[in-house]
């Protein structure tokens, strides 16, 4: 493959929550450029670029367009297609009109408009986005639990968008030192390692906030969009979720959720209550994060101790998601391994054991 640097990351990315496009096609701007979300018919999500060839209408951004006569059918969508609410023309989820009701024959080819893949995962919408449109080199993030019995979903919280270049948001993944001036729970342990396109973080601390009480994670970022996080504290285990997406270079929108373990084999009432609050309690540990970042300058090169976690190694993984590296796997694989911070306990060493049931 060509080395061809990038303006924007590539990888899976949240572009919207599963529900927001059960009323009708959406439109969103990430990546710097304007997007239809729909259902269609047999209940695939289709993304495609914004705007039809013919006269540059929004596909998704038109509530009162009529599509009432017969030989329309009346209706947007139609199968996995979707018609142009100014003459009609039908774009397929590969981005080709296939039909213009008032013209017989082929239809042009430059008419076709970008088509993305997308999948509905988790409650989420989540895209593959690469700049020169090559294909996922990786499964979206998943979690198994998501689809078992006994565990609570997540309602997303929607953060307002933020100024910010996503890289310092990953910033947070070697950052050991601030768990305990930040969120008031330091870290005794603590552990990076890079596996491909995974960034993990192993660590754990007592919780001052919290009587002391320990708490453990494992956190993965499956390439540069999407962080799980898993968490055990207590007889309490909840999956996390943090997701980051480019608005544009330097702007970012995020999400942020919680899928709480159930107390029981099944969900009952009680649960919902439990893990709302503990979305809510983890929500306002992020927001700690969040408002640092709402009004930082930029790091554009961290001063980083030798005691602190490996920033630089850290935003070389993430540079290989702008194809810095050429092929990015060969840049990632190059990185593989572990990451200890000098006098710093490993996971190793304090009986971490929490890997069980995370897909790394
Ligand atoms: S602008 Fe889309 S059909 Fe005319
Ligand atoms: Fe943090």
């Amino acid at each position: 493959m060509w080395f061809r640097p990038q303006h924007l990351p590539q990888g899976w990315f949240v572009v919207a929550e599963s529900r927001e496009i059960d009323g009708g096609p959406i439109g969103v701007t990430f990546f710097d450029r304007d997007f239809v979300i729909y259902r269609g018919e047999s209940g695939k999500p289709v993304m495609l670029d914004a705007y039809c060839k013919h006269m540059g209408t929004h596909l998704g951004k038109n509530s009162s367009a009529m599509l009432i006569v017969a030989d329309v059918g009346g209706k947007r969508i139609e199968g996995d297609a979707i018609r142009c609410p100014y003459h009609g023309w039908r774009y397929n989820a590969e981005g080709d009109v296939d039909d213009i009701p008032y013209h017989d024959g082929p239809c042009p080819k430059s008419a076709s408009i970008r088509s993305y893949p997308v999948v509905d995962n988790m409650g989420c919408i989540m895209m593959w986005f690469d700049e020169q449109g090559e294909a996922p080199l990786y499964p979206a993030p998943y979690l198994q639990q998501w689809d078992e019995a006994g565990w609570v979903h997540w309602n997303l919280d929607h953060l307002p968008e933020l100024d910010i270049h996503p890289q310092e948001v990953l910033d947070n993944m070697a950052d050991n030192r601030h768990l305990g001036p930040t969120h008031g729970a330091p870290c005794e342990y603590f552990e990076n390692e890079i596996k491909g396109h995974v960034l993990i973080q192993r660590q754990g601390g007592a919780m001052a906030l919290y009587g002391g009480v320990m708490l453990y994670t494992t956190t993965w970022y499956t390439g540069p969009g999407v962080l799980l996080s898993k968490q055990v504290w207590g007889d309490t285990t909840q999956f996390e979720m943090i997701a980051n997406t480019p608005v544009g270079d330097g702007r970012i929108k995020a999400w942020h959720g919680c899928l709480v373990k159930a107390q029981g084999e099944t969900v009952g009432p009680e649960d919902y209550d439990m893990a709302r609050q503990v979305q809510a309690g983890a929500l306002e540990a992020f927001s700690k994060d969040f408002e640092i970042w709402q009004h930082k300058a930029p790091a554009l090169k961290p001063m980083a101790m030798k005691t602190e976690g490996p920033f630089l190694n850290n935003r070389k993984w993430y540079g290989t998601f702008y194809g810095d590296s050429g092929n990015e796997l060969t840049g990632q694989s190059a990185l593989n391994g572990f990451y200890h911070v000098p006098g710093v306990a490993t996971p190793a060493e304090r009986e971490h054991a929490i890997d069980d049931g995370i897909p790394i």
